[in-house]
């Protein structure tokens, strides 16, 4: 007997049972741990993906599960006691603090939270910042985010985090990308998610705050000079270069004139379209508002509405209508390697390079293994074959060629995910999506038969185009001449895509 008159079994810690112990032993390795990777966290000055995803989600998650053990042990060992003493042990802790072990209890609980409190700050400060890195968004999926990070490695973003794209700033969402990141966490662990991902993304954030805490649309001014060089698939590669001024325009006229694509089309007018597939390319409806108010109706010939407007979603032109490839660029077969010819990483001089590459590279592989060694095979063979002499005295050249071929499918190629160039529209441009002729085809009307404008300069004028050898150059535009004779003038009746779809024609 003591001093308030309990037996002294009934005085020690209600922690002293088996369930608690167990809980107890687990959490302090836990704890020991955390605070050992934060140490290393802050030492070295930033968090590997597996360090960062032990201290920050594993070891937390222990350390709370374990420390409800604990909780749940202590409750049932007061349980037991009151069973069995129910005239000593109450049914509810009482805090007397005039008894001097109660205070002291009571002290030791206040300085165990408030450290506990400080420690989860610290932690959840760098939690926070290590859930927004890149190497957690681009990496921790492996397999699943693999396009998306090998695409964007290599864009004009890739210095830009995943975040600024993707969630913005503010806390809203904040919380609401986290949430649907729990989600993204269990597809990916139990293999639900769909192959390729789904474009576009439906909670995709505004664009206007996201794409513009960086790009301010009304400084945008005056035109973009752009350089496109083609190889065409014959036998000498014969190279055929484009240049355009864009004209990109801006708004304000304290900088330069007013005009150009951004002005009209997501500054001066107010423009929103009905699209009738999941991917947006297909408008049968599109609306202008100018500043003045007023409101221009435009409708499909082709494909018009079956129902009212008011039965569909009806969404407003941001940016992400155009530049919906920013940063996860899949480059098509024709494209990159018009640029590794262009860049002589694949020399000009190999007999129908350009058309035998974009063949091989537009086949269909199970996996990256077996295209690496097509690619490797075919190449080499076709040469032996048809080209023997210059097969022994380019071997070099050939193996060079073949490299590039290689990692132009690692980068661009993920059978995998079934992801490369013609998953995902790309709608700058109308080469080998509709883009801008989405709308600018001549068929979207008015009640007035007033169409949107298909002309070919106004988006851009055409500087100089030709080959090497005979170059047309008119500063003040040019008229498109298609680079192949047998096309003619095909091209002003039938939309350039028709025929171009990043492959061989
Ligand atoms: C410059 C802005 C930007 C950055 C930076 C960015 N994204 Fe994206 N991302 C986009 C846009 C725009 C889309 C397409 C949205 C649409 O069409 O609805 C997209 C689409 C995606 C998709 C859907 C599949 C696809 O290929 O379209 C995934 C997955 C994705 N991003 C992951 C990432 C990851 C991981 C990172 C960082 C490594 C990242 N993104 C960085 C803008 C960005
Ligand atoms: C955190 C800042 C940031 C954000 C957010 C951002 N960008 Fe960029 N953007 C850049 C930088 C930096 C460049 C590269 C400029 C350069 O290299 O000249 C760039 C380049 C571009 C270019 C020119 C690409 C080229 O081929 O030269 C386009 C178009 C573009 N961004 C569109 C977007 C769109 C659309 C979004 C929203 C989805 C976006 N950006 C979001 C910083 C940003
Ligand atoms: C109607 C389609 C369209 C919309 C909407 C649009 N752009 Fe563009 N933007 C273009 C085109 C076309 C170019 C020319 C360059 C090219 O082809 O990539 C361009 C060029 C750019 C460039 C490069 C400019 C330079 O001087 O090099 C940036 C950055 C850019 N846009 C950002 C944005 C942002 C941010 C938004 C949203 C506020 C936006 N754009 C909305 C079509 C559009
Ligand atoms: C959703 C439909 C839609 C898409 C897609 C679209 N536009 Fe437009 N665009 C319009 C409408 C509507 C107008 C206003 C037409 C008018 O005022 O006569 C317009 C006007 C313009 C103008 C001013 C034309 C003029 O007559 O002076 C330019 C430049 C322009 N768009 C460029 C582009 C470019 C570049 C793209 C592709 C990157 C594009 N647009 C894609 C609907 C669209
Ligand atoms: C609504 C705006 C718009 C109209 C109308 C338009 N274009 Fe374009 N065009 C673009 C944009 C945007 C690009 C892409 C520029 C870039 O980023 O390379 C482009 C690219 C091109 C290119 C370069 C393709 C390449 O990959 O080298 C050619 C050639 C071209 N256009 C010809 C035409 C012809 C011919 C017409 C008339 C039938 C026409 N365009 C009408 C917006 C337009
Ligand atoms: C009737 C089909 C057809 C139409 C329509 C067409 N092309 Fe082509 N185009 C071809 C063929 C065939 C080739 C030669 C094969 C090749 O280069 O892939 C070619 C080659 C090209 C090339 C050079 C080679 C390359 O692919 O890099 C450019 C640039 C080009 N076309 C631009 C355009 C533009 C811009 C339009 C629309 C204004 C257009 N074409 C419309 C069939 C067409």
């Amino acid at each position: 007997m003591t001093e308030n008159g309990q037996p002294k079994k009934l005085q020690r810690s209600l922690f002293q049972n088996k369930v608690s112990a167990v809980g107890i032993g687990i959490a302090s390795v836990a704890l020991f741990l955390a605070v050992f990777f934060l140490a290393l966290d802050f030492l070295s000055g930033g968090t590997s993906l597996y360090t960062g995803i032990i201290t920050f989600f594993i070891l937390p998650i222990i350390l709370i599960l374990a420390l409800i053990v604990a909780a749940v042990g202590a409750l049932i060992e007061r349980r037991r006691r009151h069973m069995k003493h129910p005239e000593v042990v109450p049914r509810f802790p009482t805090l007397d603090l005039n008894v001097s072990k109660a205070r002291r209890t009571l002290v030791w609980v206040v300085v165990v939270f408030i450290a506990f409190l400080l420690l989860s700050t610290v932690a959840g400060y760098r939690a926070y910042h290590f859930s927004d890195s890149v190497s957690f968004c681009g990496k921790t999926c492996h397999q699943v985010m693999k396009p998306e990070f090998t695409a964007y490695s290599n864009s004009p973003h890739a210095r830009v985090d995943c975040v600024h794209c993707h969630i913005g700033p503010g806390a809203g969402w904040f919380v609401r990308s986290k949430l649907s990141g729990m989600y993204q966490i269990y597809a990916t662990l139990f293999n639900k998610y769909p192959r390729p991902i789904p474009v576009p993304i439906k909670n995709l954030r505004p664009a206007q705050e996201t794409c513009e805490q960086c790009h301010w649309p009304k400084q945008f001014y005056g035109a973009v000079q752009k350089e496109n060089y083609h190889f065409l698939p014959d036998e000498a590669n014969t190279p055929w270069t484009v240049k355009l001024l864009i004209k990109v325009g801006g708004g304000d006229p304290t900088f330069a004139q007013v005009g150009g694509i951004h002005w009209h089309m997501s500054i001066e007018n107010k423009i929103e379209y009905i699209a009738t597939d999941k991917q947006r390319q297909k408008i049968a409806w599109v609306r202008k508002t100018d500043e003045n108010g007023t409101v221009t109706v435009y409708e499909s010939e082709d494909e018009p509405l079956q129902k009212t407007p008011e039965n569909y979603e009806v969404r407003r032109m941001d940016c992400i209508d155009c530049h919906d490839r920013p940063t996860h660029i899949y480059r098509s077969p024709n494209t990159a390697l018009n640029l590794a010819l262009q860049t002589n990483r694949i020399d000009r001089s190999l007999p129908y390079i350009k058309s035998k590459g974009v063949e091989i590279l537009s086949r269909t592989y199970d996996s990256e293994a077996t295209a690496l060694q097509t690619i490797a095979d075919e190449i080499k063979a076709y040469y032996k074959a048809d080209y023997p002499a210059l097969y022994e005295s380019k071997k070099a050249l050939i193996e060079a060629a073949i490299d590039e071929l290689e990692n132009i499918y690692r980068n661009n190629f993920f059978p995998h995910m079934k992801v490369r160039w013609d998953v995902y529209p790309d709608n700058v441009g109308h080469l080998v999506w509709q883009g801008c002729f989405r709308c600018h085809d001549e068929k979207h009307k008015t009640k007035a038969g007033q169409t949107i404008n298909k002309q070919c300069n106004a988006c851009h004028i055409i500087i100089s185009q030709g080959t090497a050898e005979e170059t047309a150059v008119n500063l003040n535009g040019l008229e498109f001449k298609h680079p192949t004779e047998d096309v003619g003038d095909a091209w002003k009746e039938m939309n350039c895509n028709e025929c171009h779809t990043g492959v061989n024609p």
